[in-house]
């Protein structure tokens, strides 16, 4: 299978990082980790007990340390944020603000009585207080849990009471499309039944009318007359520093726990060797920082290079199709990552608006979150990057913490291939394996492995070491399962190919099937659900869903299509809303009763339903047949 390849590069070649780090990469990480400041060295690099790895076991070390202290001598007035609200407001927050900023609110999180190891929740919209409120709890050594700003009462209800977070920071609202999205009233709702939660920080962001309970305490007041000094805790290498919940094959979100020093020296190398940062570059992340993306690679890498970067609070395509350009025109943007769902959606609209922008300043180009087509690939490389800026194409997850496959302009210069993630990074050991474990030919799909621990990888899962044992380790002795599936090419080169589990991927967002029926099934109507995705032109991905309903109960009506979908949005969001719901009298399963997604997904598809003798679990291929046929003739009457 021989693909087209671009021969670009910024002319970095360090190949002698790759050995050593391929010859040893504990001593490899071990070298990394030295480019951070540290308060006191560490006694072990790893402590590895699979799966369970400590990072510089003995160090004590602050992640707002080395996001603000360290540059304040040279950069603090360098500017950290380039900030543009949605609504065409605009600030600059330098490196010497911000720090004024963090340790305030470090102070007023004591004042609040946050201790370290307290989490504290976090649900605001992309203002630079939501950076100031991460830094500000890694000071102190509280446990922050961002949720991003699309969910629901109910989803931050379950996150609120499982970590049991006793401070949550929200705002009285956040522009979006042009319309105020009522945060604080969000969380009026989720917490009315939580007694442990002390006290909610409000800051005013719209200035919209908002109620104040006696719990509620305004940002701006709690912000003065409070000391502009706090001075930041030493902390144990792996002391947790957030969780984020992230949904997985279970009916629940899973708290995703990361720690300090490991993760930190993932991100500081990774920074640097994927987007070769340099001081002068001014950089552009547009994922929201309530997804994993906005946590690494907006809160913290480009702080602890001491970068400018833009924060951009909005929709991509708000106003209009041009704001991304404009703003990339704007603030001079040197680097910029971004989704393939903005990506399809910004060539939809056409060459001529970005190409009526000046975008001469980039001279590198990121995609993260979902494959990438090698049409949308090329399409970035020549009317967006004007074939002279890299393509690196990073694939990762909210559990690896960082990149671990992805071409790294800023180390080496090696030809990409659109659609290819290329390689590892140094001192990764990633494979692609069959159900047993063995390697796969060349060009064969199997199975995606990681066969070594790396720093930035997840501690474990927020009070649930068992759920993690199982839902990472099982699968393969002593190797870590993403559940992706991939192949590797003649070339060495990674091409990932989608989950392999029961996760959908809509634009770029991770949802559980599961968790999605179990919100539908929950409906008093409903007996059975299964939702399965299908491709879709911008998104990648599209949400249908399959349900039964309880005998009696009249079948395809808008009003319960109207109940249901409501139903998903209060208690997930709207991100998990399908396109479209298909009653039917069954769901094809498998003779032990497991529902055969592959099947549904053909339906959707309008796809043949293929060679059903090869289906899992000795399913009758006469019955799954008969479901089949059945299916797309009730799907047929619903759309007539
Ligand atoms: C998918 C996002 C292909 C993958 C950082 C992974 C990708 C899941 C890529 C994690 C990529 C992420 N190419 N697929 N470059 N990047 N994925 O936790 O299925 O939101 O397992 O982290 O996204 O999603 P998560």
């Amino acid at each position: 299978m021989m693909s087209e390849t671009y021969r670009i590069g910024l002319g970095n070649n360090n190949n002698s990082l790759r050995e050593k780090a391929n010859s040893d990469f504990v001593s490899f990480w071990d070298e990394q980790a030295k480019h951070l400041s540290w308060f006191s060295p560490w006694d072990k690099t790893l402590d590895w007990s699979p799966p369970f790895a400590k990072w510089f076991v003995g160090g004590t070390i602050n992640a707002s340390y080395n996001a603000l202290d360290i540059h304040q001598s040279e950069k603090s007035t360098k500017s950290a944020i380039l900030w543009e609200g949605e609504n065409g407001e605009s600030r600059n927050v330098t490196y010497g603000e911000m720090f004024t900023l963090v340790q305030k609110f470090a102070n007023v999180l004591k004042s609040l009585g946050v201790q370290k190891d307290d989490r504290v929740t976090i649900y605001l919209p992309m203002v630079p207080e939501l950076i100031v409120s991460m830094l500000a709890c890694a000071r102190i050594g509280a446990i922050h849990t961002v949720i991003f700003s699309g969910f629901s009462a109910t989803s931050i209800k379950d996150r609120v009471s499982d970590s049991k977070s006793k401070i949550i920071i929200t705002a009285d609202g956040g522009y979006r499309r042009g319309k105020i999205v009522k945060l604080k009233d969000v969380i009026d709702d989720a917490i009315k039944d939580i007694d442990f939660v002390e006290h909610v920080v409000v800051l005013e962001r719209t200035k919209n009318k908002i109620t104040m309970n006696p719990k509620d305490n305004l940002w701006n007041d709690l912000m003065n007359n409070i000391s502009e000094l706090c001075s930041a805790e030493a902390l144990p290498s792996d002391h947790p520093l957030y969780i984020l919940y992230t949904s997985g094959t279970t009916g629940k979100p899973k708290g995703v726990l990361h720690g300090t020093g490991g993760y930190l020296t993932h991100l500081h190398s990774t920074f640097k060797w994927a987007f070769d940062i340099k001081d002068s570059d001014v950089f552009f992340c547009t994922a929201d920082i309530g997804w994993v993306t906005g946590h690494s690679y907006v809160a913290y890498a480009p702080f602890l290079h001491g970068a400018t970067q833009v924060m951009y609070e909005g929709a991509p395509d708000f106003p209009d199709a041009s704001r991304m350009w404009d703003i990339l025109q704007k603030y001079k943007v040197t680097i910029f990552y971004t989704t393939p769902t903005a990506l399809r959606m910004f060539m939809k609209f056409g060459d001529e608006i970005p190409n009526s922008f000046d975008l001469s300043n980039l001279r590198l180009l990121g995609s993260v979150g979902e494959p990438i087509n090698p049409e949308v690939w090329k399409w970035y490389f020549k009317t967006i990057g004007k074939e002279k800026c890299p393509i690196i194409d990073t694939w990762w997850q909210t559990e690896t913490g960082g990149m671990l496959i992805s071409p790294l302009p800023g180390l080496e210069s090696i030809p990409l291939k659109p659609g290819s993630g290329t390689l590892p990074i140094p001192g990764v050991d990633i494979s692609v394996v069959d159900e047993i474990g063995k390697d796969v030919p060349v060009n064969t799909k199997g199975y995606l492995v990681i066969k070594n621990p790396w720093p930035g990888m997840l501690l474990t899962l927020w009070n649930d070491d068992e759920k993690y044992k199982t839902v990472y380790w099982s699968k393969y002795e002593n190797c870590y399962y993403p559940g992706d599936y991939a192949r590797k090419d003649e070339d060495g080169y990674l091409w990932l190919l989608g989950r392999a589990d029961d996760v959908l991927k809509v634009a770029g967002h991770r949802i559980g099937t599961a968790e999605l029926e179990s919100c539908i099934v929950s409906h008093p109507s409903v007996a059975e659900s299964a939702v399965c995705g299908i491709p879709d032109e911008v998104k990648g991905e599209v949400i249908i869903a399959f349900v039964v309903l309880k005998q009696g109960v009249e079948q395809n009506s808008k009003i319960l299509e109207k109940e249901i979908i409501d139903k998903i949005r209060n208690n997930i969001g709207s991100i998990a809303t399908p396109k479209q719901i298909y009653f039917v009298s069954k769901l094809p399963k498998t003779r032990s009763g497991k529902i055969m997604r592959r099947l549904l997904k053909a339906i959707g598809n309008n796809e043949k339903i293929g060679d059903v003798s090869t289906l899992e679990d000795g399913a009758a291929v006469t019955e799954v047949q008969q479901v089949f046929d059945e299916l797309k003739t009730s799907i047929k009457n619903n759309l007539e």
